[in-house]
């Protein structure tokens, strides 16, 4: 079993194939943390030290021992009011608005198989992939039990965690904060890690030294945002691609979280993660539940390259579902930079006619072919196929479109709803908005009220209704603007302090129902580019537009952030028109396929525009897709060079698990006059094999990782480079 519980002592031992997770309940019943690193054998409670330490209270069952506080002691989920004053996991109030909680261990299970969560995603796997430790918690007091869930997919180097909270008592309680991990680390000095951005620029790499004074990350904007990631990782100061210790954090939730990360008085260190508990306070009523989502954690000794493996291994074997996780999905064209709103439904078929000559296999229709939509400023929330723009019914253009050979896709934002539009004049309290104040306004649209299941199952009547009515493969879902006001006109079933946490679920019901109901849609997930690019949004949809950012060198930025915690087959990403239409550089054509195909790959521009010799490498360039699409879906990525702020190259590489075939790609992100060779050592090949590349060229896997191979001089800005290599004799060599 990975899960062992050793009686004596009460010592909860976790392990993986390369870790290990240690705690204890101890004497008292408090959940204290022991260790969480690399393999490690035997009880480990003798990590922990006690001293009588100033202003460090002790709990009332320690009695006269002044050594024993809550406020030194690594703690599993700590909770606020029980003299540990650190950031607490979570905080609690009674209906007369006292604060504090004191949870003490109860019991446990230990089971085969991957627990779930209710109306939440999570990481799900076989029977034997899997096991479960559900962890009791009680506090006598506020009768308030909380169960901790511990998932372990001990090939995967992968421990999940997710917690229940349940009143058992007589009177509410409201939980105002309630994160899902929290890992306590005795000493060390460690770098956080995390993916900023902004709309357009999203999950830039920041590394920067903790130190006394809280790091905090999140969003208050109602989805996980352009601005942070829901992914962080701790580090060793020396931790690198390739060596070193680090701890990676995923939250599989859409909606507003926080990462906080703090060095205490002691030098330890603790980070947590969860749902933002600003503008949160979820009312438990007596006999009532509530799920805080999942935290997907891992651990490597073996650098960030490693920890970046065993994530994308995990989302996309274990969190992307459906008839699409791990089937080739189709090239496609999306209309929208060229043609944005400015269409007809002849104008489309005759890019689905040119896109069907390069080889393209699906034209996706954007925004603009409902309702009243030529401007974003209306429209939205009716979705009623513009007949009188298309020039034919919608099921007309889809079989026109594939009668071309093509599969047909649309573009849908079934959360949003315009003042302009005829579902806002007849509802006008399905939009989020404070009684009496006007709302915010964002793209010139309001959000729809996904809280409320009434709107839900509304909307989601409409799009199905679409959906029924032509044939239609593919759906993008678009999100584009963030949450402003919470509050739902349905007060007097809504608490405000839950609305931003129903409308998720609101969400996710809706998704989960679309994926059972239509279950050969593919769905691409999209809030303006990568705004809601998450774990939790992975579970519904197996790729996502990963930003609005269709540059090529900003998006090998982009990507090379995201590639830290999310899989390469998630990024949705394409080929589109230079000068680029959102910074007006100009890079060469075998640059933009090569960035775009370090993920789900398309096209989106005006093939009128471009010239016969970049249609001929189009075209070469999906066929190499096509070849390459296994290796690049399910190989092990590995980074080989950042693109870092001055740096003069960015590369990357996938290879095959069992070193038999490998593709390498670089760019030049800057370009000077003599300059020297540039050598990359590759990764993930046989030492003792050999390869041959596409023209003949024999090199050996040792040679290749340990001595590197130049690349050749970049003679234009952002020129790239491309190696696809094969194992020589790979059968007789396994
Ligand atoms: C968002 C998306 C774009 C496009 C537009 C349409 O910005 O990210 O790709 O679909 O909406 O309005």
């Amino acid at each position: 079993m990975a899960i062992e519980f050793q009686t004596e002592g009460r010592i909860f031992t976790i392990q993986t194939d390369a870790t290990t997770y240690q705690m204890q309940a101890d004497t008292y019943g408090h959940l204290l943390h022991l260790y969480y690193g690399e393999t490690a054998a035997g009880s480990m409670e003798y990590l922990l030290t006690f001293e009588d330490r100033g202003f460090s209270g002790n709990p009332w069952e320690a009695g006269e021992d002044r050594t024993y506080s809550l406020d030194a002691l690594p703690q599993e989920y700590p909770t606020q009011g029980t003299g540990d004053f650190r950031s607490p996991a979570m905080a609690v109030r009674d209906a007369g608005g006292v604060w504090g909680c004191h949870l003490r261990y109860q019991s446990h299970s230990i089971r085969k198989g991957k627990y779930s969560l209710p109306g939440l995603p999570a990481v799900y796997a076989e029977e034997e992939e899997a096991e479960t430790l559900e962890i009791q918690m009680e506090d006598p007091d506020t009768g308030l039990a909380v169960t901790l869930y511990y998932g372990v997919l001990p090939r995967l180097d992968v421990i999940t965690r997710a917690v229940k909270a349940e009143n058992r008592g007589n009177s509410p309680l409201f939980l105002e904060k309630a994160q899902s991990a929290c890992l306590d680390f005795l000493a060390g000095t460690y770098d956080l890690i995390q993916f900023y951005g902004r709309h357009a620029m999203e999950r830039q790499f920041q590394r920067s030294a903790l130190g006394h004074g809280a790091a905090v990350i999140g969003s208050r904007r109602g989805t996980s945002s352009h601005q942070y990631s829901p992914f962080v990782i701790l580090a060793e100061p020396d931790t690198s691609e390739n060596h070193g210790l680090c701890w990676g954090l995923s939250f599989v939730y859409s909606g507003p979280f926080k990462a906080e990360a703090e060095k205490d008085q002691y030098g330890q260190t603790r980070i947590s993660m969860g749902i933002q508990d600003e503008m949160f306070s979820y009312c438990l009523k007596p006999g009532e539940a509530f799920y805080a989502p999942e935290v997907i954690m891992s651990c490597s000794g073996q650098g960030l390259g490693r920890l970046s493996r065993n994530f994308h291994k995990t989302i996309r074997h274990h969190i992307c579902r459906g008839r699409w996780k791990l089937t080739p999905r189709p090239v496609l064209i999306n209309n929208w930079e060229a043609t944005y709103f400015g269409f007809t439904g002849s104008r489309i078929l005759e890019i689905a006619r040119q896109a069907a000559e390069l080889g393209v296999e699906m034209m996706v229709l954007d925004d603009g072919w409902f309702g009243k939509r030529d401007s974003d400023c209306s429209g939205l929330g009716d979705w009623q196929v513009n007949e009188e723009k298309l020039g034919c019914s919608l099921a007309q253009l889809s079989e026109q479109i594939h009668g071309l050979g093509l599969q047909f896709g649309l573009w849908v934002e079934p959360e949003m709803v315009s003042e302009d539009s005829e579902l806002y004049r007849k509802h006008p309290d399905w939009a989020l908005a404070v009684p009496g104040r006007k709302p915010v306004r964002s793209r010139c649209q309001l959000v729809l009220d996904f809280s409320r299941e009434d709107v839900v199952d509304y909307i989601y009547e409409q799009i199905s209704r679409v959906l029924r009515s032509a044939r239609i493969e593919y759906i993008k879902w678009d999100m584009n603007r963030s949450i402003a006001e919470v509050y739902s006109a349905a007060a007097d079933r809504q608490n405000p302090g839950e609305i931003l946490y129903r409308y998720v679920l609101g969400l996710y019901r809706f998704l989960e129902r679309l994926n059972r109901e239509y279950p050969e849609l593919l769905i691409e997930g999209c809030s303006g580019g990568g705004g809601r690019f998450d774990a939790g949004m992975l579970y519904y949809t197996p790729q996502i537009w990963c930003s609005d950012n269709t540059d090529a060198m900003d998006r090998i930025r982009i990507q090379y952030g995201t590639s830290f915690g999310y899989p390469i087959s998630a990024v949705g990403s394409h080929i589109s028109a230079v000068p680029n239409h959102q910074n007006g550089r100009v890079t060469p054509m075998e640059t933009r396929g090569l960035a775009a195909m370090a993920g789900s790959f398309g096209l989106e521009l005006d093939l009128d525009k471009i010239t016969e010799e970049e249609k001929a490498c189009v075209r070469r360039q999906i066929c190499q897709y096509h070849q390459d699409w296994n290796l690049i879906h399910n190989g092990d990525y590995y980074r080989l060079a950042a693109p870092e702020e001055g740096s003069e190259l960015a590369a990357w590489m996938f290879a095959a698990a069992d070193g038999s075939e490998a593709l390498a790609a670089a760019a030049a992100l800057d370009v000077h006059g003599n300059a020297p060779a540039s050598l990359i050592r590759l990764k993930g090949l046989r030492a003792e094999s050999e390869y041959r590349d596409e023209e003949g060229r024999i090199y050996s896997g040792s040679g290749l990782m340990r001595a590197g191979i130049p690349l050749p001089r970049f003679r234009e800005p952002y020129g790239s480079w491309r190696l696809r290599l094969w194992e020589v004799n790979h059968d007789e060599n396994k």
